[in-house]
């Protein structure tokens, strides 16, 4: 599964090793690539930020220098961009250029599919954290602690349950920029001892940010772990997937969104898309989702949800539900910036200052997004109009020009509002689907009520 974000160009003249790229379909879904046969069209796309192109491979036959020259003129722009020379014919290539001095990151001998080029991408962009060699860390443990609460990120307590010890050096937080470390990494982790806390009332542990991006690698691997299991059911698997999902959503809103943790965001992104295309999922209901669901982070959630509300709406392309997944996970990266501890279900009874950082937070966002760069634009506009709505009564929120992942990810996030963590009852669904859902387009409104509807599989 491809674990980056953003995709790769390759520049290249030979057809027949071209068209049998494009027809790797499944490869391409996980590692979005775009085609040019000329330099001079692949400079008009590296000029274009959204495209954001992470890696490129540049063919020696697209011009008289052998790729040299085309190497020098996307380091003036791109110094640190990976740029592989693809050579379809080393035995006649020029004895310099196969000794590499020009600098490409490596020269490829003859790939025969888009596989030989996907190994390379991984092999860039795995992250090779490991959370094995966390060494305790030197606080002290139980005794209270002043520490910069802006370094230490929210995990919910129900993670650490999966292992004898812990990976982790792990906090409780008493109150703003107090702290105590219940466990050095390497304690052993009992069951009884987290039951302890949660008796207590204790629902989430904190990782200091360094580690949490650790953190995030191991959730990673359980979640890769937990699909490939064909004993595990839909439910665990769908509940793992979110536990990865709400991980990088904290860490997006702890310390800001990075290619890193964008690049676990589209591990997130592949593993959510995968189940919900999966036939198993595809037959069960919206409820059951709403009702199994164990952990509560809004983000992940409603990237979730609109995932499936989106594969309701008929959007058939992995790359396009991706699309509508990754802007679902940042649509309120705005209103987290301003107020890290909003929520969005308690919206009656905010405060004037929470009352205008609600205002502006999408936005805000926009502006977020906009100045971190590289994301296709409609993933801007939909974080900037996702409180905005086709049809309603409420002329401040009514926009005929809002586009659908807009619409999508509005429906997904008043779901989650709505229903997450209370039970579902029929009155509440009533008033949903006849009076929430009449906002939208005539398009969504049957979409989600179908979803709604959806009988239980067997
Ligand atoms: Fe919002
Ligand atoms: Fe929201």
């Amino acid at each position: 599964m491809g674990n980056f974000f953003g995709k790769a160009l390759v520049i290249d003249s030979n057809v027949k090793f071209v068209d049998g790229i494009k027809e790797e379909q499944n490869l391409l879904n996980d590692y979005p690539c775009l085609f040019t046969k000329t330099f001079k069209e692949a400079s008009q796309i590296l000029k274009l930020p959204k495209h954001n192109i992470r890696i490129i491979f540049i063919s020696s036959a697209i011009g008289p220098s052998h790729g040299i020259d085309e190497l020098k003129e996307i380091r003036i722009d791109r110094p640190l961009t990976p740029v592989f020379l693809i050579s379809h014919a080393p035995e006649r290539e020029p004895k310099e250029l196969m000794a590499n001095e020009c600098g490409f990151t490596k020269i490829l001998h003859s790939p025969i599919n888009y596989l030989a080029l996907v190994k390379e991408i991984d092999d860039l962009f795995i992250s090779k954290e490991s959370w094995v060699d966390i060494v305790a860390s030197k606080e002290e443990k139980n005794i209270e602690l002043d520490l910069l609460a802006d370094g230490y990120v929210p995990t919910s307590l129900t993670d650490f349950v999966l292992t004898p010890k812990s990976f982790f050096n792990i906090f409780i937080k008493l109150g703003s920029n107090k702290f105590i470390k219940v466990l050095n990494s390497g304690d052993a982790l009992n069951q009884e001892l987290l039951q302890t806390y949660a008796n207590k009332g204790v629902t989430h542990l904190f990782i200091s940010t360094e580690e949490h991006k650790k953190y995030i690698r191991f959730c990673e691997e359980l979640s890769k772990k937990i699909l490939n299991n064909p004993n595990a059911s839909s439910m665990k698997k769908m509940n793992n997937v979110l536990n990865l999902g709400s991980n990088i959503a904290q860490s997006f809103i702890h310390s800001g969104i990075s290619q890193e943790k964008l690049d676990s965001a589209n591990t997130f992104l592949n593993q959510s898309v995968g189940l919900i295309k999966n036939m198993r999922l595809k037959n069960e209901s919206l409820k059951k989702f709403i009702d199994s669901i164990e952990m509560n982070e809004h983000s992940a959630a409603v990237s979730f949800l609109a995932g499936m509300i989106a594969n309701e709406v008929g959007i058939e392309s992995i790359k396009s539900v991706k699309l509508v997944g990754i802007a679902a996970l940042l649509h309120d990266i705005g209103l987290y910036d301003l107020d890290p501890h909003f929520k969005e279900e308690s919206l009656e009874t905010l405060n004037e200052e929470q009352k205008k950082n609600f205002e502006q937070h999408q936005k805000h966002g926009g502006e977020i997004l906009r100045k971190c760069g590289g994301f296709d634009e409609v993933i801007y506009q939909s974080v900037e109009s996702h409180h905005m709505r086709r049809r309603g009564n409420d002329p401040s929120r009514r926009a005929n020009n809002i586009n659908m992942l807009a619409e999508i990810i509005g429906a997904a996030d008043e779901l989650h509002n709505i229903f997450i963590g209370t039970k579902l009852d029929d009155v509440k669904l009533h008033n949903f689907v006849q009076i929430n859902l009449k906002n939208f387009s005539p398009q969504i409104e049957r979409a989600v009520t179908k979803l709604l509807n959806k009988k239980q599989a067997a």
